[in-house]
Protein backbone atom coordinates (compact mmCIF):
# COMPACT_ATOMS: atom_id res chain seq x y z
CA UNK A 1 0.00 0.00 0.00
CA UNK A 2 1.14 3.24 -0.85
CA UNK A 3 1.74 5.42 2.48
CA UNK A 4 0.34 8.90 2.12
CA UNK A 5 2.69 11.83 3.02
CA UNK A 6 1.91 14.34 5.99
CA UNK A 7 3.00 17.46 7.14
CA UNK A 8 5.23 16.97 10.63
CA UNK A 9 7.12 19.87 12.17
CA UNK A 10 6.88 21.29 8.66
CA UNK A 11 7.75 19.35 6.31
CA UNK A 12 6.57 16.50 4.39
CA UNK A 13 6.97 13.04 6.03
CA UNK A 14 5.73 9.87 4.88
CA UNK A 15 2.85 8.45 7.44
CA UNK A 16 4.99 5.78 9.51
CA UNK A 17 4.58 2.85 12.14
CA UNK A 18 0.61 1.91 12.94
CA UNK A 19 1.86 -1.90 11.23
CA UNK A 20 -1.31 -3.26 13.44
CA UNK A 21 -3.75 -0.60 13.17
CA UNK A 22 -3.33 -0.67 9.40
CA UNK A 23 -3.83 -4.71 9.48
CA UNK A 24 -7.04 -3.78 11.71
CA UNK A 25 -8.46 -1.80 9.08
CA UNK A 26 -7.62 -4.42 6.31
CA UNK A 27 -9.97 -6.75 8.30
CA UNK A 28 -12.23 -4.17 8.51
CA UNK A 29 -12.52 -3.45 4.71
CA UNK A 30 -12.53 -7.28 4.34
CA UNK A 31 -15.48 -7.63 6.40
CA UNK A 32 -16.86 -4.03 6.64
CA UNK A 33 -18.45 -2.80 10.04
CA UNK A 34 -20.99 -4.24 11.55
CA UNK A 35 -21.57 -0.96 14.02
CA UNK A 36 -19.77 2.58 13.53
CA UNK A 37 -16.19 2.20 15.05
CA UNK A 38 -15.59 5.34 17.11
CA UNK A 39 -12.19 5.85 17.98
CA UNK A 40 -10.83 7.57 21.13
CA UNK A 41 -7.36 8.71 21.56
CA UNK A 42 -4.89 11.73 23.08
CA UNK A 43 -4.96 14.77 20.77
CA UNK A 44 -2.32 14.75 18.20
CA UNK A 45 -1.78 10.66 18.54
CA UNK A 46 -2.64 10.76 15.02
CA UNK A 47 -5.71 10.22 14.33
CA UNK A 48 -6.02 12.11 11.51
CA UNK A 49 -3.02 11.08 9.74
CA UNK A 50 -4.46 7.14 10.42
CA UNK A 51 -8.07 8.06 8.54
CA UNK A 52 -5.73 9.45 5.93
CA UNK A 53 -3.88 6.81 5.37
CA UNK A 54 -6.75 4.64 6.04
CA UNK A 55 -8.15 6.74 3.12
CA UNK A 56 -5.55 5.58 0.85
CA UNK A 57 -6.45 1.92 1.91
CA UNK A 58 -9.90 1.63 1.70
CA UNK A 59 -9.92 3.72 -1.81
CA UNK A 60 -7.27 0.54 -2.98
CA UNK A 61 -9.64 -2.03 -1.67
CA UNK A 62 -11.75 -0.50 -4.09
CA UNK A 63 -14.07 1.67 -1.53
CA UNK A 64 -15.70 4.73 -2.59
CA UNK A 65 -14.85 6.92 0.32
CA UNK A 66 -15.66 9.77 2.65
CA UNK A 67 -13.47 11.76 4.49
CA UNK A 68 -14.76 14.84 7.10
CA UNK A 69 -13.49 17.10 9.37
CA UNK A 70 -14.71 20.54 9.76
CA UNK A 71 -11.82 21.74 11.80
CA UNK A 72 -9.79 21.15 8.96
CA UNK A 73 -8.55 23.99 6.68
CA UNK A 74 -10.99 24.29 3.73
CA UNK A 75 -9.51 22.16 0.95
CA UNK A 76 -9.15 19.13 3.19
CA UNK A 77 -12.66 19.68 5.36
CA UNK A 78 -14.35 17.22 2.52
CA UNK A 79 -12.32 15.07 0.38
CA UNK A 80 -14.10 11.78 -1.72
CA UNK A 81 -12.61 9.84 -3.95
CA UNK A 82 -12.84 9.92 -7.45
CA UNK A 83 -16.20 7.70 -7.97
CA UNK A 84 -18.24 10.20 -5.76
CA UNK A 85 -17.36 13.77 -7.21
CA UNK A 86 -20.63 13.76 -8.71
CA UNK A 87 -22.91 12.61 -5.99
CA UNK A 88 -21.34 15.55 -4.19
CA UNK A 89 -22.00 18.43 -6.24
CA UNK A 90 -25.59 17.13 -6.60
CA UNK A 91 -25.89 16.62 -3.38
CA UNK A 92 -24.23 19.60 -2.08
CA UNK A 93 -26.62 21.70 -4.22
CA UNK A 94 -29.54 20.03 -2.65
CA UNK A 95 -28.38 19.87 0.82
CA UNK A 96 -26.24 23.17 1.16
CA UNK A 97 -27.72 25.19 -1.88
CA UNK A 98 -25.72 27.80 -2.65
CA UNK A 99 -23.21 27.74 0.12
CA UNK A 100 -19.69 27.80 -0.87
CA UNK A 101 -18.46 27.60 2.49
CA UNK A 102 -20.82 25.18 4.90
CA UNK A 103 -20.50 25.81 8.29
CA UNK A 104 -19.40 22.61 9.74
CA UNK A 105 -22.74 21.12 10.92
CA UNK A 106 -23.78 21.13 7.36
CA UNK A 107 -20.50 19.70 5.87
CA UNK A 108 -21.69 16.67 8.18
CA UNK A 109 -24.92 16.72 7.03
CA UNK A 110 -23.49 16.90 3.54
CA UNK A 111 -21.14 13.68 4.28
CA UNK A 112 -23.60 11.67 5.44
CA UNK A 113 -26.47 12.33 2.63
CA UNK A 114 -23.43 11.61 0.15
CA UNK A 115 -23.08 8.58 1.58
CA UNK A 116 -26.77 7.53 1.83
CA UNK A 117 -26.92 8.48 -1.93
CA UNK A 118 -24.13 6.17 -3.16
CA UNK A 119 -25.66 3.18 -1.07
CA UNK A 120 -28.42 4.03 -2.93
CA UNK A 121 -27.12 3.95 -5.90
CA UNK A 122 -26.45 0.44 -5.21
CA UNK A 123 -23.02 0.41 -5.40
CA UNK A 124 -20.58 -2.24 -4.17
CA UNK A 125 -18.33 -0.79 -1.31
CA UNK A 126 -18.76 2.39 0.66
CA UNK A 127 -16.68 3.90 3.56
CA UNK A 128 -17.09 7.13 5.80
CA UNK A 129 -14.23 8.49 7.54
CA UNK A 130 -15.69 11.15 10.11
CA UNK A 131 -12.79 13.05 11.62
CA UNK A 132 -13.59 15.34 14.58
CA UNK A 133 -17.00 15.27 13.80
CA UNK A 134 -18.65 15.71 17.23
CA UNK A 135 -17.78 19.38 18.50
CA UNK A 136 -19.42 20.10 15.07
CA UNK A 137 -22.63 18.73 15.45
CA UNK A 138 -22.75 20.10 19.26
CA UNK A 139 -21.56 17.26 21.99
CA UNK A 140 -25.51 16.64 22.93
CA UNK A 141 -26.19 15.74 19.53
CA UNK A 142 -23.21 12.99 19.20
CA UNK A 143 -25.15 10.48 20.36
CA UNK A 144 -27.56 10.54 17.84
CA UNK A 145 -25.22 11.33 15.31
CA UNK A 146 -23.59 7.85 16.02
CA UNK A 147 -27.11 6.43 15.59
CA UNK A 148 -27.63 8.17 12.40
CA UNK A 149 -24.49 6.48 10.91
CA UNK A 150 -25.57 2.97 12.25
CA UNK A 151 -29.23 3.20 10.49
CA UNK A 152 -27.11 3.78 7.15
CA UNK A 153 -25.56 0.86 7.64
CA UNK A 154 -27.82 -1.11 8.85
CA UNK A 155 -31.06 -0.19 6.97
CA UNK A 156 -29.09 0.97 3.46
CA UNK A 157 -31.62 2.01 0.90
CA UNK A 158 -30.13 -0.77 -1.21
CA UNK A 159 -28.22 -4.27 -0.89
CA UNK A 160 -24.46 -3.41 -1.44
CA UNK A 161 -21.60 -5.03 -0.96
CA UNK A 162 -19.64 -3.62 2.39
CA UNK A 163 -19.64 -0.72 4.64
CA UNK A 164 -16.93 0.43 6.49
CA UNK A 165 -17.95 3.62 9.05
CA UNK A 166 -15.02 4.68 11.26
CA UNK A 167 -15.46 8.48 13.70
CA UNK A 168 -12.23 9.48 15.31
CA UNK A 169 -12.47 11.91 18.36
CA UNK A 170 -10.41 13.28 20.79
CA UNK A 171 -13.38 15.01 22.77
CA UNK A 172 -13.74 13.29 26.18
CA UNK A 173 -17.46 14.12 26.98
CA UNK A 174 -19.48 12.66 24.72
CA UNK A 175 -17.40 9.00 25.58
CA UNK A 176 -19.31 8.34 28.20
CA UNK A 177 -22.62 9.88 26.31
CA UNK A 178 -22.06 7.53 23.34
CA UNK A 179 -20.61 4.58 25.63
CA UNK A 180 -24.02 3.68 26.96
CA UNK A 181 -25.33 3.14 23.89
CA UNK A 182 -24.74 0.05 21.64
CA UNK A 183 -24.80 1.62 18.32
CA UNK A 184 -21.06 1.65 18.25
CA UNK A 185 -18.04 -0.27 18.92
CA UNK A 186 -15.62 1.87 20.86
CA UNK A 187 -11.76 1.63 20.87
CA UNK A 188 -8.74 3.58 22.26
CA UNK A 189 -5.68 5.02 20.14
CA UNK A 190 -2.88 5.36 21.77
CA UNK A 191 0.64 7.65 21.34
CA UNK A 192 3.05 6.39 19.55
CA UNK A 193 5.08 3.30 20.44
CA UNK A 194 9.12 3.97 20.58
CA UNK A 195 9.83 2.85 17.29
CA UNK A 196 7.20 4.93 15.63
CA UNK A 197 8.22 7.94 17.47
CA UNK A 198 11.91 7.76 17.10
CA UNK A 199 11.28 7.79 13.54
CA UNK A 200 9.98 10.98 13.81
CA UNK A 201 12.49 12.12 16.06
CA UNK A 202 15.06 10.99 13.35
CA UNK A 203 13.77 13.60 10.98
CA UNK A 204 13.88 16.52 12.78
CA UNK A 205 16.35 19.14 12.06
CA UNK A 206 18.97 20.52 13.80
CA UNK A 207 20.04 19.96 17.14
CA UNK A 208 17.72 18.62 19.17
CA UNK A 209 17.30 16.19 23.23
CA UNK A 210 17.92 12.59 23.01
CA UNK A 211 15.03 10.64 21.53
CA UNK A 212 15.50 9.40 25.35
CA UNK A 213 14.54 12.68 26.72
CA UNK A 214 11.84 13.52 23.45
CA UNK A 215 10.17 10.47 24.86
CA UNK A 216 10.30 11.10 28.57
CA UNK A 217 8.18 14.13 27.68
CA UNK A 218 6.05 13.66 24.67
CA UNK A 219 4.94 9.50 25.71
CA UNK A 220 4.98 8.75 21.97
CA UNK A 221 2.76 11.47 21.26
CA UNK A 222 3.67 13.36 17.37
CA UNK A 223 1.90 16.23 18.10
CA UNK A 224 3.62 16.87 21.49
CA UNK A 225 6.89 16.09 19.65
CA UNK A 226 6.09 19.12 17.12
CA UNK A 227 5.23 21.26 19.78
CA UNK A 228 8.46 20.76 21.73
CA UNK A 229 10.47 21.41 18.01
CA UNK A 230 8.46 24.29 17.64
CA UNK A 231 9.13 26.15 20.84
CA UNK A 232 13.00 25.40 20.29
CA UNK A 233 12.75 22.13 23.25
CA UNK A 234 11.67 25.44 25.81
CA UNK A 235 9.18 22.67 27.68
CA UNK A 236 8.03 25.53 29.58
CA UNK A 237 6.93 26.60 27.03
CA UNK A 238 4.23 24.23 25.79
CA UNK A 239 3.73 23.61 29.27
CA UNK A 240 2.26 26.94 29.62
CA UNK A 241 0.46 26.88 27.01
CA UNK A 242 -1.52 23.48 28.00
CA UNK A 243 -2.24 25.65 31.37
CA UNK A 244 -3.67 28.22 29.37
CA UNK A 245 -5.32 25.63 26.70
CA UNK A 246 -6.89 23.79 28.82
CA UNK A 247 -7.89 26.54 31.93
CA UNK A 248 -5.97 25.02 34.63
CA UNK A 249 -7.16 27.48 36.41
CA UNK A 250 -6.53 28.64 40.31
CA UNK A 251 -9.92 28.09 40.89
CA UNK A 252 -9.82 24.85 39.38
CA UNK A 253 -6.64 23.83 41.65
CA UNK A 254 -8.15 24.88 44.39
CA UNK A 255 -11.41 23.05 43.94
CA UNK A 256 -9.37 19.34 43.38
CA UNK A 257 -5.99 20.46 45.70
CA UNK A 258 -6.80 17.05 48.25
CA UNK A 259 -6.89 15.11 45.00
CA UNK A 260 -4.55 16.22 42.77
CA UNK A 261 -1.03 14.91 44.15
CA UNK A 262 -2.20 11.67 44.35
CA UNK A 263 -3.35 11.70 40.82
CA UNK A 264 -0.26 13.03 39.57
CA UNK A 265 1.88 10.52 40.87
CA UNK A 266 -0.58 7.68 40.05
CA UNK A 267 -3.99 8.44 37.40
CA UNK A 268 -5.34 5.08 38.73
CA UNK A 269 -6.13 6.86 42.01
CA UNK A 270 -9.01 8.37 40.32
CA UNK A 271 -10.35 5.05 39.32
CA UNK A 272 -9.93 4.13 43.38
CA UNK A 273 -10.87 6.92 45.21
CA UNK A 274 -14.97 7.76 44.96
CA UNK A 275 -14.30 11.47 46.25
CA UNK A 276 -12.13 12.12 43.06
CA UNK A 277 -14.83 11.00 41.01
CA UNK A 278 -15.28 14.79 40.00
CA UNK A 279 -12.20 15.48 39.45
CA UNK A 280 -11.46 12.26 36.76
CA UNK A 281 -14.76 13.69 35.25
CA UNK A 282 -13.48 17.50 34.79
CA UNK A 283 -9.60 16.09 34.03
CA UNK A 284 -11.39 13.61 30.99
CA UNK A 285 -13.32 16.78 30.04
CA UNK A 286 -10.78 19.31 29.66
CA UNK A 287 -9.09 16.48 27.60
CA UNK A 288 -6.04 16.04 29.97
CA UNK A 289 -6.51 12.63 30.75
CA UNK A 290 -8.08 9.89 29.11
CA UNK A 291 -9.90 6.39 30.62
CA UNK A 292 -8.29 3.36 29.13
CA UNK A 293 -9.76 0.16 28.20
CA UNK A 294 -8.24 -3.23 29.64
CA UNK A 295 -5.66 -4.40 27.36
CA UNK A 296 -7.48 -6.56 25.27
CA UNK A 297 -6.05 -5.59 22.28
CA UNK A 298 -9.53 -6.32 20.29
CA UNK A 299 -10.38 -2.78 22.15
CA UNK A 300 -7.68 -0.89 20.74
CA UNK A 301 -6.38 0.14 17.79
CA UNK A 302 -2.98 0.15 17.24
CA UNK A 303 -1.26 -1.29 20.42
CA UNK A 304 -2.23 -0.21 23.45
CA UNK A 305 0.35 1.12 25.98
CA UNK A 306 2.12 -0.68 28.99
CA UNK A 307 -0.68 -2.02 31.29
CA UNK A 308 1.69 0.86 33.91
CA UNK A 309 4.22 3.19 32.98
CA UNK A 310 4.88 5.25 36.55
CA UNK A 311 7.02 7.70 34.19
CA UNK A 312 4.55 8.36 31.81
CA UNK A 313 1.57 8.56 33.82
CA UNK A 314 -0.25 5.64 32.07
CA UNK A 315 -2.44 3.13 34.67
CA UNK A 316 -4.51 0.55 34.28
CA UNK A 317 -7.39 2.71 33.84
CA UNK A 318 -6.61 6.31 33.55
CA UNK A 319 -3.46 8.13 31.80
CA UNK A 320 -2.65 11.41 31.39
CA UNK A 321 -2.58 11.72 27.85
CA UNK A 322 1.16 12.62 27.90
CA UNK A 323 3.52 13.60 30.50
CA UNK A 324 3.65 16.63 28.89
CA UNK A 325 0.02 17.13 30.09
CA UNK A 326 1.11 15.82 33.43
CA UNK A 327 3.54 18.60 33.96
CA UNK A 328 1.10 21.55 33.41
CA UNK A 329 -1.43 20.10 35.97
CA UNK A 330 1.65 19.89 38.40
CA UNK A 331 3.22 23.27 37.84
CA UNK A 332 -0.18 24.76 38.14
CA UNK A 333 -0.33 22.71 41.42
CA UNK A 334 2.79 24.60 42.48
CA UNK A 335 1.99 27.69 41.04
N1 LIG B 1 1.92 7.76 11.64
C1 LIG B 1 2.36 9.00 11.44
N2 LIG B 1 3.37 9.24 10.56
C2 LIG B 1 3.83 10.49 10.37
N3 LIG B 1 3.36 11.57 10.99
C3 LIG B 1 2.35 11.41 11.87
C4 LIG B 1 1.81 10.12 12.13
N4 LIG B 1 0.84 10.25 13.07
C5 LIG B 1 0.77 11.56 13.34
N5 LIG B 1 1.67 12.26 12.64
C6 LIG B 1 1.87 13.72 12.70
O1 LIG B 1 1.73 14.13 14.05
C7 LIG B 1 0.92 15.29 14.17
C8 LIG B 1 -0.34 15.00 14.99
O2 LIG B 1 -1.10 13.99 14.37
P1 LIG B 1 -2.68 14.10 14.11
O3 LIG B 1 -3.04 13.00 13.20
O4 LIG B 1 -3.05 15.47 13.70
O5 LIG B 1 -3.24 13.81 15.58
P2 LIG B 1 -4.76 13.77 16.09
O6 LIG B 1 -5.64 13.79 14.88
O7 LIG B 1 -4.86 12.52 16.87
O8 LIG B 1 -4.93 14.99 16.93
C9 LIG B 1 0.62 15.73 12.74
O9 LIG B 1 1.60 16.66 12.35
C10 LIG B 1 0.77 14.46 11.94
O10 LIG B 1 1.12 14.74 10.61
MG1 LIG C 1 -7.12 15.14 14.35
Amino acid sequence: MRRVMMRFAGREVEFVDRDVALRQLDELAEGGTWWPLVVYGPEGCGKTALLRQAFELLSEREYDVVYVNPLEEEARRLVVTEGLRDIVKRTWREVLGKAVHPAAPALVELAMAVVSRALRRGRGRIALLADEVFQAVGVDRAELLVKAMLNVIEHPPQSYDKAVVVVASSEGVTRARIGRHRWSEIRVMWNMPRDGLQKLHDLLPGEKPSFEEAWRWTGGNPEALERLYRARWHVDVVVDNIIENKEVTAAFVRRWRAHLPRSLEDPDYLWEEPDAEGLAKDLVEKNLVIPLKGRRPDAWIDVPPPERDPELGIGKYYAWQTPIHREAVKRALRQ
